[in-house]
């Protein structure tokens, strides 16, 4: 029997040059299956599985800007140069022929070493003030000629993207890399027009990464921002802890071009501000910009992604499915992104539709060793 619950998720959604057939996408998960930095062919059909699978579009794994030490291990699928590129149009031209649309995470790490593979070889690391968390040093402090490095390859990204047809972009700006670096006042220490007291000082990096990518691409490429409380280095950091500080966070950029935020919550039913009412960082997101949205959350599972990487199983369930179509229907916010569900099952989404829950491959850390 199908599951009719879902039904108001599959209608289209267009925003500029982004168009998806429904409401679901595949959440950017790194994978490290690029040796050399070079996307694989294996990777490619894991893509289009999910859009097969019945999802609209794929934001795909962060990928490496064109800047030595934007990624901190060597099989992260890098963004640029012949090969790069050229694996990566393989991934775009195989999404697209299944009806997907298929979106470049631009990656940046600034300070962080990976999380995952912190022994793998890498060129030296750069952030705001030389910390990569609360007095964790990580990375060397930028100059302002780095942040134009910086800025340039982003840009560089941004074009070739859109050159080869990519359906918009997603800039990396959450879970404490490069860009939360600069948000974040226990990691950006700077006195210069990249620092200072205020959130809306501390967004100014970011804010002329977007005005510079906007300019090069123009007015119609849609360009998504994914932010987050959370980071790596501290599940309950906070970078707006009211509303007011949320809007002086995200309106610059939304008038720098920004035309979709990501709100990457670690659980999509939670209060970003609970003395303000129930909405979410994604409905948040959408209040105080007016712009679309996309949660993102344990959508299907009964932990979070945190909690998985201690226990290394999560099971699945469709008891919050019901809470997403509430908020869904009140306007919260326009998409949803599906990670781990999607990581393990490709044909999560076509499953649960179909009524098939109890088909469902359960997500574990195995479902990490391949590219099922
Ligand atoms: C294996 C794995 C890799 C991830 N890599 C990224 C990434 O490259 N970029 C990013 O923004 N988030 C990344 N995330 C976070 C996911 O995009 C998503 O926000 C998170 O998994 C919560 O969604 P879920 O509960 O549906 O899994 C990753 C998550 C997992 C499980």
């Amino acid at each position: 029997m199908n599951n009719s619950l879902l039904d108001p998720f599959f209608t289209p959604f267009e925003c500029k040059s982004l168009k998806v057939a429904n409401r679901f996408t595949m959440a950017p998960m790194s994978r490290y299956f690029s040796p050399g930095g070079i996307l694989t062919e294996a990777s490619a059909d894991y893509y289009r599985r999910r859009i097969e699978g019945g999802v609209g579009c794929v934001i795909t794994e962060g990928v490496a800007v064109d800047r030595p030490g934007s990624v901190a291990a060597d099989t992260v699928p890098g963004f640029f140069g012949e090969e790069g590129l050229a694996a990566w149009d393989r991934a775009r031209s195989g999404v697209q022929a299944a009806g997907g649309a298929i979106i470049p995470q631009l990656w940046h790490v600034g300070g962080c070493e990976d999380f995952n593979y912190p022994d793998s070889p890498h060129p030296p690391l750069e952030s705001p003030s030389g910390f990569a968390g609360p007095e964790i040093p990580g990375g060397r402090e930028m100059t302002l000629k780095d942040v134009d490095g910086v800025i340039a390859s982003f840009v560089r990204a941004a074009l070739d993207a859109q050159r080869l047809g990519f359906d918009a972009i997603e800039l990396h700006g959450a879970h404490g890399y490069l860009f939360d670096q600069f948000f974040w006042d226990a990691t950006n220490l700077r006195s210069d027009r990249y620092g200072g007291p205020d959130i809306a000082d501390r967004a100014r990096f970011a804010v002329d990464v977007v005005s510079a990518i906007r300019q090069a691409v123009g007015p119609d490429y849609a360009i998504i921002f994914r932010v987050s409380q959370w980071k790596t280095y501290q599940y309950e950091a906070k970078i707006a802890r009211t509303p007011q500080e949320l809007e002086r966070w995200l309106v610059p950029l939304a008038d720098a071009g920004v035309d979709i935020f990501h709100g990457s919550d670690r659980r999509f039913w939670e209060h970003a501000f609970p003395e303000h009412g129930d909405y979410n960082l994604a409905g948040w997101a959408k209040k105080v910009t007016g712009k679309p949205a996309i949660t993102v959350g344990s959508v299907g599972l009964d932990r979070d992604l945190m909690q998985d990487f201690v226990s290394g199983e999560s099971a699945p369930t469709l008891k919050s499915l019901d809470e997403l179509a509430r908020r869904f229907d009140r306007g919260e916010f326009d998409l949803v992104a599906l990670g781990r569900v999607l990581l393990a099952d490709p044909n999560w989404l076509k499953k649960v539709r179909e009524g098939r829950s109890g088909e469902l491959r359960p997500y574990s850390k195995e479902c990490m060793e391949t590219l099922f």
